[in-house]
């Protein structure tokens, strides 16, 4: 498998011809390997019976997942693309409509089973509509283009070096980007566009819409919140590798000089981990060496492995680096604060409050922000779903119009404006609201039962009936939209 893939990237990859080495191993890493099309990883698994969502399911060689609740439904869905090496496990994406979705079901290699997917445990009913969000994409391909679905498998040499054709042209007289030789804030800024989350990560307001890019500084682009949280967890965060390290005293005591590449070579995975990050530590401890007499390895005592948060079956390392293995991590602070000092205004700290559900400290510094710059569209919305959210419709209704001056098929301005807008009795107004968000994204039951509801007072009966068949095709565990249509069918 492993030398089938290798042939397929060195065919593609176009740093290949000068870069044979480092081409070959980089193939290997979990990074490469981070998404793809070649299922044969995957092994089928017999009808078995999902308690939490109460349906059977069973998962052919071809990869079709096949699922069925007795007298409720049955149905089908071709699982086409999968993400995550493997190392904890893999999740799985299907397309449907114009929308790639997840998988309800993921295999975690652990346990070398199939089992509800990270977060699908919440809902009792099997949940088949969970739009893939692009961030996710961002960070497990190497380009995802939402119109056409297409998207480019593994993390490619250029989402760390930039593109560089006139280094290609030039064979090397043109120099790539090299994040060793950027500055720190820039070098870092490499690895934090994937492993960096916090507690919440905002979008900063860019007119011109670009993207951040290898080479500069990701806090022009994304704005990220650590703390505020109101208890300090045990388990370790997927994406926590920064704000962990830099609680650490190594990071503390030398600052700029130690990054996650003083650890990791990011072009190989090592074969034998605890010789090789002993080396490491041993870069840096010669004149300070460890107080205990060490019989062992370094990072069995001091980088100890944890569970992961919010994931089943999954184990993290520890880079807080503790001085014994049960010594709590130190606090992050219980207030949201920037991890980049400096680097984040009043209006992304009210996104940041928006987003984490503490909306009496968001809108005061959304309201400041939306009279800053009407043009926000991130900031008219967050605003304006806390005005809806506190029955406020009079202050809710102008934000969201002008949201869709801005940008006319916004989800969340179309749907929640047309829930406004049928309570005033502008019912025709809501129904063409209603079909701009569907068509967007078919699979969304609540606005889907909603416009049903609207053509039905209408004397629609028909029309409503439709609408529920469609909405029972993208999310077929609705019992209650089951009965209204064998109501509303003659
Ligand atoms: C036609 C040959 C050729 C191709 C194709 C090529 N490179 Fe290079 N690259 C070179 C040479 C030669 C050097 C060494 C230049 C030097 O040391 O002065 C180099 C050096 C580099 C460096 C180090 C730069 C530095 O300043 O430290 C990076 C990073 C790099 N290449 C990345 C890439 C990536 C990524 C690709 C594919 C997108 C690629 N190269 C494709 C020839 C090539
Ligand atoms: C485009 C997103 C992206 C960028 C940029 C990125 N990573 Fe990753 N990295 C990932 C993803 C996704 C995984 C998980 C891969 C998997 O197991 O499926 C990962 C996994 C890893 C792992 C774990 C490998 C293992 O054995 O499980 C290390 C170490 C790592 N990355 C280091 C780095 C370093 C160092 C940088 C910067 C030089 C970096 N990454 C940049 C997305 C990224
Ligand atoms: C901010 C970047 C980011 C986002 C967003 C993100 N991931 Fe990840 N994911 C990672 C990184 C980094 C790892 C590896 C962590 C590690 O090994 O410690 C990972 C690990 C995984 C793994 C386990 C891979 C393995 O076997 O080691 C799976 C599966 C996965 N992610 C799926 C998803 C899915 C599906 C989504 C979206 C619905 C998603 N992730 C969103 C960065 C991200
Ligand atoms: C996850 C990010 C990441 C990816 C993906 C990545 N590189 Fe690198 N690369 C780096 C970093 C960081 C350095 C600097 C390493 C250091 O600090 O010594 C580097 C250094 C280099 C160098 C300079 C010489 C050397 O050996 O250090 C070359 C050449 C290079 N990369 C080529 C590639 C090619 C070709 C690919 C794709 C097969 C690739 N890189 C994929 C992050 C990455
Ligand atoms: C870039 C250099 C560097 C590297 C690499 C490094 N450290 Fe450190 N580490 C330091 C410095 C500097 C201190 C602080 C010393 C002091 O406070 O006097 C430190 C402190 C520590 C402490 C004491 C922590 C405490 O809370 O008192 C431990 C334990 C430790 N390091 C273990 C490790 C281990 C294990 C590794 C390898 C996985 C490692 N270090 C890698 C520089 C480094
Ligand atoms: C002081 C050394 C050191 C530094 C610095 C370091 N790591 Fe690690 N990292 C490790 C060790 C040790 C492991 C465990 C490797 C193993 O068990 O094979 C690890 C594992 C990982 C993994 C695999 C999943 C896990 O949690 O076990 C990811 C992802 C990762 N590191 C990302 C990063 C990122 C991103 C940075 C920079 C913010 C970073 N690391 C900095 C030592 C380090
Ligand atoms: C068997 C477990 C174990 C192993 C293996 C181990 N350490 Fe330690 N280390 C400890 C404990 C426990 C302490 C704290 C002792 C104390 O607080 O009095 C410590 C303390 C330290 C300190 C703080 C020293 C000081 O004076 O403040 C450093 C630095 C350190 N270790 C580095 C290392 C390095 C580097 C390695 C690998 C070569 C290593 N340790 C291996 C258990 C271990």
């Amino acid at each position: 498998m492993i030398a089938a893939l290798l042939l397929m990237v060195q065919a593609q990859n176009p740093c290949q011809p000068c870069h044979l080495q480092i081409v070959a191993s980089y193939a290997k890493t979990a990074m490469a390997r981070t998404s793809a099309k070649d299922t044969s990883i995957l092994r089928s698994a017999e009808p078995f019976f999902e308690p939490i969502t109460k349906t059977t399911f069973r998962i052919t060689p071809t990869l079709e997942l096949q699922f069925s609740k007795p007298d409720a439904f049955e149905g089908t869905r071709q699982l086409d693309w999968v993400i995550g090496s493997g190392r904890v496990g893999h999740s799985l994406l299907f397309t449907q409509g114009n929308r790639l979705f997840q998988s309800p079901l993921s295999y975690y290699t652990e346990a070398a089973k199939w089992q509800l997917s990270p977060g699908f445990q919440r809902r009792p009913q099997l949940d088949l509509t969970r739009v893939v969000e692009p961030s996710c994409l961002n960070c497990h391909t190497s380009s995802f283009n939402p119109a056409t679905l297409a998207l480019e498998p593994g993390i490619s040499c250029e989402r760390c070096h930039g593109h560089s054709p006139q280094h290609i042209a030039t064979a090397g007289k043109v120099a790539a980007l090299n994040p060793k030789k950027l500055p720190a804030h820039e070098r870092d800024s490499v690895c934090a566009q994937c492993h960096l989350t916090g507690s919440a990560r905002v979008a900063k307001f860019r007119p011109s819409g670009d993207t951040y890019q290898p080479g500069k500084k990701l806090s022009d682009y994304s704005a990220i919140f650590v703390g505020g949280q109101a208890e300090v967890s045990s388990t370790i965060g997927v994406t926590s590798h920064y704000e962990n390290l830099a609680l650490s005293r190594c990071k503390i005591a030398s600052s700029d000089k130690l990054t996650c590449t003083t650890c990791h070579d990011p072009h190989s995975e090592p074969e034998n981990a605890s010789a090789y990050f002993n080396g490491k530590c041993q870069s840096c401890h010669q004149d300070k060496p460890c107080s205990t007499e060490p019989k062992g390895d370094c990072i069995h005592c001091h980088m100890p492995k944890g569970a992961g948060r919010g994931v089943d079956h999954s184990s993290y390392t520890n880079h807080s680096i503790p001085r014994r293995v049960n010594e709590a991590k130190p606090a992050i602070s219980s207030a949201l604060t920037s991890f980049w000092s400096n680097s984040a205004n009043s209006r992304d700290l009210g996104l940041a409050y928006a987003v984490t559900g503490k909306a009496n400290e968001a809108k005061p510094l959304l309201e400041a922000a939306s009279k800053t710059n009407p043009r926000d569209i991130q900031v008219l919305s967050q605003l304006a779903q806390i005005h809806d959210r506190e029955g406020r419709e009079d202050l809710a209704r102008p934000l969201y119009e002008s949201i869709l001056k801005l940008e006319p098929a916004n989800a969340t301005a179309c749907t929640n404006l047309a829930v406004i807008l049928v309570k005033a009795g502008s019912t025709n107004e809501a129904i063409l609201l209603w079909r701009l968000a569907l068509k967007a994204n078919p699979a969304q039951t609540g606005v889907r039962m909603n416009l049903a509801q609207a053509l039905f007072r209408q004397g629609n009966r028909a029309a409503a009936a439709a609408e529920i068949e469609q909405a029972l095709k993208y999310d077929p565990d609705q019992p209650a939209a089951r009965r209204l249509l064998q109501q509303l069918k003659p």
